[in-house]
């Protein structure tokens, strides 16, 4: 089937990329010239594993290909997929300006009919406010229908998670919409849920704000361990073992970052307040995030008494594995409030540190994660990257002016760390 997909970042990418490689005819547009440019000459603008290839691959075998006009999207695809931004406003809800304008534009270039699919995260009801906008700009004798197909993709495992969802959602108003959605998954394998547009639109929010929720929880329980004497890693393993709970995030941490979790947790709780529901528990969700990483710097401190002029080791920029996003990432958040306490940090992670050092320059980043510990008084764990489970710890602890780690995510064996002559401290372990 010929698709298109509006708006080629993270989500928009990927998912082309892999309709593509099920054999779809895709075509990818952003209004992003450069990027659009970068992508023809086969670059990616995203670290993702995978990406690459698929992509290089995929416009190889004329399935893929790139484009900057709305207009020739319009023409290309029977399926139209927004993947545009919606970012969050000040108060937390999400800002839809660009869903809006793509809708307009959608309809100005209508001649024939069109199923247009919401994929990017958008609160409740906005599918009908996506109809009434192309309803009342489109040429009034054409024909199109609206639909929620939320994705669900993990960034580091974006190719994964869309070549293998657990579930795909569909949210329809019409047996037609349904059945060109369905056509579109037919080569994917995977339950299919088709719901009205609402429940599908909720489905994506409730999703995130659960797994949030999750991540708080484990990190609350993380804290109460650290008070207690217990270890977290024992506990949150007892409880994910009971299949109704399940064992998914429920690493304790420094809490959650990213594009999504923060974004999704604050715009489902402005929607609801909008709604006339005041969803208190999603506030309490984002309190226990942001303590996980006061909580965090009050270890640093209390490792190092005075930070000021105390030089740091930052191992992770990104906001968690495998990727370079560094959007909300808490690492930097981490850097920032020690840099802020006159810290002197030397940074380092393996794919995130152009876009770190584009952001933020008062911070030294280093090629290595030895580099980065020369002459540290701590060296902090930020991003679960596999590479710093595989640290040489004998040379880094060489380099360092004082052998002390502490680890925001648990990665390492507090046993084996102590046996090497470091003093290490995790989150909620004894
Ligand atoms: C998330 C959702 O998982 C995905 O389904 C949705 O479509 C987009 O948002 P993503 O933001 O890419 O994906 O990353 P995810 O793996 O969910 O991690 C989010 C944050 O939570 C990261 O900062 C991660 O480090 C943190 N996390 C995750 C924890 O602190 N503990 C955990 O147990 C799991």
């Amino acid at each position: 089937m010929k698709i298109s997909i509006i708006g080629t970042g993270y989500v928009g990418l990927t998912t082309g990329a892999c309709l593509a490689e099920r054999g779809h005819a895709v075509l990818c547009v952003d209004q992003d010239r450069e990027k659009i440019a970068l992508l023809r000459r086969g670059k990616m603008p995203i670290f993702e594993p995978g990406l690459e290839s698929l992509v290089k691959g995929n416009v190889r075998a004329g399935r893929l290909s790139f484009g900057t006009s709305n207009k020739d999207a319009v023409a290309h695809g029977k399926v139209i997929f927004m993947c545009v931004a919606t970012p969050p406003r000040p108060d937390g809800s999400a800002d839809l300006s660009a869903i809006e304008a793509v809708a307009r534009d959608i309809a100005g270039h209508l001649k024939e009919f069109r199923l247009v699919a919401e994929k990017s995260t958008v609160p409740v009801a906005t599918g009908s406010r996506v109809k009434d906008v192309i309803s009342k700009y489109r040429p009034q004798h054409v024909d199109f229908e609206v639909a929620s197909n939320p994705e669900f993709l993990r960034e580091g495992c974006a190719i994964e998670d869309t070549m293998n969802p657990d579930r795909i959602v569909i949210g329809v108003e019409s047996k037609r919409a349904e059945t060109i959605l369905r056509e579109v998954y037919k080569p994917f394998k995977a339950p299919v849920l088709v719901t009205d547009i609402m429940s599908a639109e909720l489905i994506k929010h409730a999703s995130n704000a659960f797994l949030a929720m999750k991540i708080s929880f484990a990190n609350a329980v993380g804290q109460i361990c650290e008070l207690a004497g217990a270890n977290v890693v024992e506990v949150t393993r007892g409880v994910g073992m009971d299949r109704r709970i399940g064992p998914g995030f429920l690493n304790a941490g420094i809490g959650y970052g990213g594009s999504c979790f923060p974004k999704d947790v604050a715009a489902f709780e402005a929607i609801s307040r909008e709604l006339g529901y005041d969803f208190s528990l999603l506030r309490e969700v984002q309190r226990v995030n942001e303590k996980a990483r006061d909580l965090f710097v009050k270890k640093v401190e209390r490792e190092l008494w005075i930070v000021k002029d105390k030089t740091i080791a930052a191992l992770g920029l990104s906001f968690k594995a495998n990727t370079d996003d560094i959007r909300e990432s808490v690492a930097i958040k981490i850097i920032r409030m020690l840099v802020e306490k006159g810290a002197k940090v030397r940074a380092y992670d393996p794919q995130a540190l152009a876009k770190a050092r584009a952001s933020m320059n008062t911070i030294a980043y280093c090629r290595s994660p030895y580099e980065a510990a020369r002459g540290a008084d701590a060296a902090l764990v930020l991003t679960d990257w596999e590479e710093f489970r595989a640290l040489d710890f004998g040379r880094l602890k060489k380099v360092m002016a004082h052998p002390t780690i502490l680890d925001g995510r648990n990665l390492l064996d507090p046993g084996k760390m102590r046996e090497l002559g470091f003093t290490y401290r995790s989150i909620g372990r004894p």
